[in-house]
């Protein structure tokens, strides 16, 4: 007689089709092809033209869709932009009658959309069911709360304008619904452009936002490719980008925005860690890499596609995925009982094969199911590559297919190095029963998002989003709808006023300079301040300084691209400043607004000579700069993170991080106060900073070195690089330690930065030349300022047996 056991592990699955005839009359329905949805009504394409949407599990046609070129991103600006004043106008709590609404129609009509995900991307029903389409309604939900929320929880914000929204195709609803919901919960309004691979369930949500009757221009949805995708980026009516994708097309976009005015955030590629530790619950860390690299056929952003194995367990762990990875179910991505669907499209096939084959050639072993592949469609096995070496292209480059590469380690911190050495810094995956160690690595890693004993959890109420070249802003909670509020002060900003820079003096730097009797006495050269000393520039040139009534002042070191580097060489290596008590940090200071005031005397009598204002006046900012240096002393152990409410039995930490090491580039207005008003919060969070003092003025900010050396700021802590400003800003931008910066100066300095800024994709915060009252209270100070020295990583500890 036949054992159960037996019959278990021989038993095939009968078909479990989900039924697809309401998508398919849909589609019937639209046969002679789908448009923009502009104005609140269907618009073909100024120019005629279309392309064709493929089922990419059965390769058929399934719609023909317009391709949009300018004159349509135009027309759908335009809309957006006589939207918006109304729009924005409304209540919060009417905007949040819209977007319950939404939420609700998305689950009135949840089969019908998880179909049509399914059948456009090839992903499995399983996955759209019971994962996508509920968080969609569930974003929705959640921001309707925001909207509700908005005028009591941020009274000095209001919306930035236009949202230009351009969205991959793995998740194309879901990605939808993250940048959707938050920008029209702030008020804004939002032209979008969905993959070209999956534009269908956008045109669903067309019509879900007729049924609510959302007010027309408010969404508009523009389809086409990466060249319709330039030309929003390019529009001058858009106020915002929000992008997700590739690094590559990141980057691009970083570009084409640099000095444009337009806020970024940028949701980009991952190659995120799965750490296995020995003492971890192994078979529980199998069916964590299951959801990790083969839900969604590997084709998400945050996948764990890097297996960090500590060594002892290795071996066994494999034995067991392998075992397990047999058991995944390939095929027609509607039926119920599928794990792994299609591939998007041939040519992202085209890719996983030609990177697979990539690690083979490079020394990998390419460890793949038996299961055979349907006939018809784009599909690949779940795959398995061992033996890879870190620096391999496998181990480096993002694969997004169903392929996860395999290393091993010894030690803790040989895992967090190898799980450090990629440029990207999305997620991570930390596997061990030991809970101390999964905290500490969390720490240390690198990333956004880090899952412990878990992976790939996500909720509307915990931001999303990545460090280093995974982008920069987050989507979800708190942190994400104020990626689309803009404060008061910084939208009524004017221009500043232009001050002559410095004259370059030819001549070496001179001990000495001469100066009338009437002005205070300079006795010596300020140089620049690096690693806790005065050291002379490489340049061995100087700039002389001229006081209001035109006569020289002093004279100011001119640093260049080597004291930039040696600079933040010195920041890097600060790192203890990071680490030390929030009370520590407090407390140097404070020490540092003692001293400074022991002084205020001197250096009001300075500012007074060099800058066109009264004795008076300058001791004013002098005594508005220690009276910052107390606000963010008292500011460094408050600005702390949130426990945020998403999963049951999980604890979600939002920690703020400081980046590591900052630049700031320091405007002439005010110059020593919006030095102070710069480069204190970056260090109150325990940035380490490479400074750059106004031009013009810089004299009145560099006797800070002495306030600094008797304040016990640790060596390296705040380095200061005086010189020409642009120059200065554009090598800082560049260079890769640094990983965010502040610019507060011209407009096209502000546009050099930004561009520079596309190598690493650091994260910038750049004025466009405009003014800032740095004596205010909202202005010139305030949680905005720690918000921008900050990046928010989400920690989710699950608990319970
Ligand atoms: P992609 O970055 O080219 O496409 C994403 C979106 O950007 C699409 O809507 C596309 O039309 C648009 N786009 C393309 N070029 C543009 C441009 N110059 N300006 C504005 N918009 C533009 O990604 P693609 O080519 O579909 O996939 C290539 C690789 O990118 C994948 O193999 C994967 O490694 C990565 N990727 C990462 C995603 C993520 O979520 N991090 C999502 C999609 C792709």
């Amino acid at each position: 007689m036949p054992r159960v056991k037996d019959i278990l592990q021989t038993m095939e699955y009968g078909p479990a089709p989900e039924a697809d005839d309401h998508v398919v009359a849909w589609l019937d329905r639209h046969a002679d092809g789908f448009t923009h949805y502009i104005d609140g009504a269907y618009s073909a394409a100024r120019d005629g033209a279309s392309f064709a949407v493929t089922d990419p599990a059965r390769s058929v046609r399934l719609a023909t869709v317009a391709q949009g070129g300018a004159d349509d991103i135009d027309a759908a600006v335009a809309a957006a932009r006589r939207a918006f004043p109304r729009w924005s106008a409304l209540s919060g709590h009417a905007r949040a009658r819209y977007l319950y609404a939404i939420a609700r129609h998305v689950q009135k009509r949840e089969r019908f959309l998880a179909v049509l995900e399914s059948m456009d991307n090839g992903k499995p029903i399983r996955e759209t069911r019971d994962i996508d389409i509920p968080l969609v309604a569930r974003h929705f939900y959640h921001h309707a709360g925001w909207a509700e929320l908005i005028e009591s929880e941020f009274p000095a914000f209001g919306p930035i304008g236009v949202c230009g929204q351009i969205i991959p195709w793995n998740f194309p609803l879901l990605m939808l619904a993250w940048k959707i919901a938050p920008a029209l919960a702030a008020g804004n309004t939002v032209v979008l452009k969905p993959a070209e691979f999956t534009p269908l369930s956008a045109l669903a949500f067309a019509e879900i936002c007729r049924e609510v009757g959302l007010p027309a221009g408010v969404v508009n949805i523009v389809l086409g490719d990466g060249a319709t995708g330039a030309a929003l980026v390019a529009h001058p009516g858009v106020d915002k980008i929000a992008f997700t994708g590739s690094t590559e097309v990141g980057r691009h976009i970083r570009e084409a925005t640099a000095g444009s005015g337009k806020r970024l955030s940028l949701e980009l590629g991952g190659k995120s860690p799965f750490i296995v530790f020995d003492d971890a619950d192994l078979d529980g860390a199998v069916e964590g890499v299951v959801d990790a690299i083969w839900f969604n056929q590997g084709e998400v952003c945050c996948a764990g596609s890097r297996l960090l194995i500590q060594e002892g367990v290795a071996e066994r762990f494999y034995a067991k995925l392998k075992r397990r990875m047999e058991t995944l179910r390939i095929g027609d991505p509607l039926d119920k009982s599928t794990d792994i669907g299609a591939i998007v499209a041939p040519v992202q096939l085209a890719r996983i094969e030609e990177l697979v084959e990539q690690g083979r050639r490079e020394g990998g072993r390419v460890w793949t199911v038996s299961a055979p592949l349907p006939a018809v469609g784009c599909f690949y096995r779940p795959t398995l590559i061992t033996e890879v070496d870190p620096a391999s292209t496998v181990a480096q480059v993002e694969i997004f297919g169903p392929v996860a590469v395999a290393m091993t380690f010894r030690t803790p911190d040989e895992a967090i190095a190898l799980a450090n050495n990629t440029p990207y810094g999305l997620a991570a995956s930390i596997w061990s029963e030991n809970i101390n160690l999964t905290l500490d690595v969390a720490a240390k890693v690198k990333a956004g998002v880090v899952w412990i004993n878990s992976t790939n959890l996500f909720d509307a109420g915990a931001g999303f989003g990545g460090y280093k070249e995974s982008g920069f802003g987050r989507e979800g909670g708190r942190e994400g709808i104020l990626e689309y509020l803009v404060a008061d002060w910084d939208r009524a900003a004017a221009p500043a006023a232009e001050v002559a820079p410095f004259a370059l003096s030819a001549a070496p730097a001179a001990g000495t300079v001469g100066h009338p009797a009437t002005l205070p006495p300079i006795d010596r050269t300020a140089k620049l301040y690096i690693g806790g000393k005065q050291t002379r520039p490489d340049s061995g040139y100087s700039a002389t300084v001229f006081d209001v009534a035109g006569a020289p002042f002093g004279q100011v070191a001119l640093g260049n691209r080597k004291d930039i580097r040696n600079a933040v060489e010195a920041a890097a290596k600060a790192t203890s400043w990071s680490s030390v008590t929030a009370h520590n940090r407090a407390q140097v200071l404070y020490y540092v607004a003692e001293n400074l005031s022991a002084r205020e005397a001197e250096f009001s009598r300075r500012l007074a000579a060099l800058t066109a204002q009264s004795l008076e006046s300058a001791a004013r900012e002098v005594a508005a700069a220690i009276a910052r240096t107390f606000w963010y002393a008292a500011w460094a152990d408050k600005f702390d993170g949130a426990v945020h409410a998403t999963k049951s039995r999980h604890v979600t930490l939002a920690i703020p991080e400081p980046w590591g090491v900052m630049g700031i580039v320091c405007p002439d207005e005010a110059p020593l106060l919006a030095f102070v008003s710069l480069v204190l919060p970056a260090l109150a969070v325990g940035n380490r900073v490479v400074a750059i003092p106004s031009q013009a003025y810089a004299l009145a900010v560099l006797d800070l070195y002495q306030v600094l050396d008797t304040s016990d700021v640790p060596p390296g802590v705040l380095n200061i690089v005086s010189g020409e400003r642009e120059v200065l800003a554009t090598v800082l931008a560049q260079h890769d330690e640094v990983a965010a910066i502040w610019y507060a100066g011209s407009a096209p300095g502000s546009a050099a930065v930004e561009r520079a800024c596309a190598g690493n994709m650091k994260a910038s915060w750049v004025n466009h030349g405009r003014g800032r009252d740095w004596f205010s209270a909202h202005a010139g100070q305030g949680r905005e300022y720690l918000r921008h020295a900050t990046q928010v990583k989400n920690i989710w500890v699950p608990y319970g047996e």
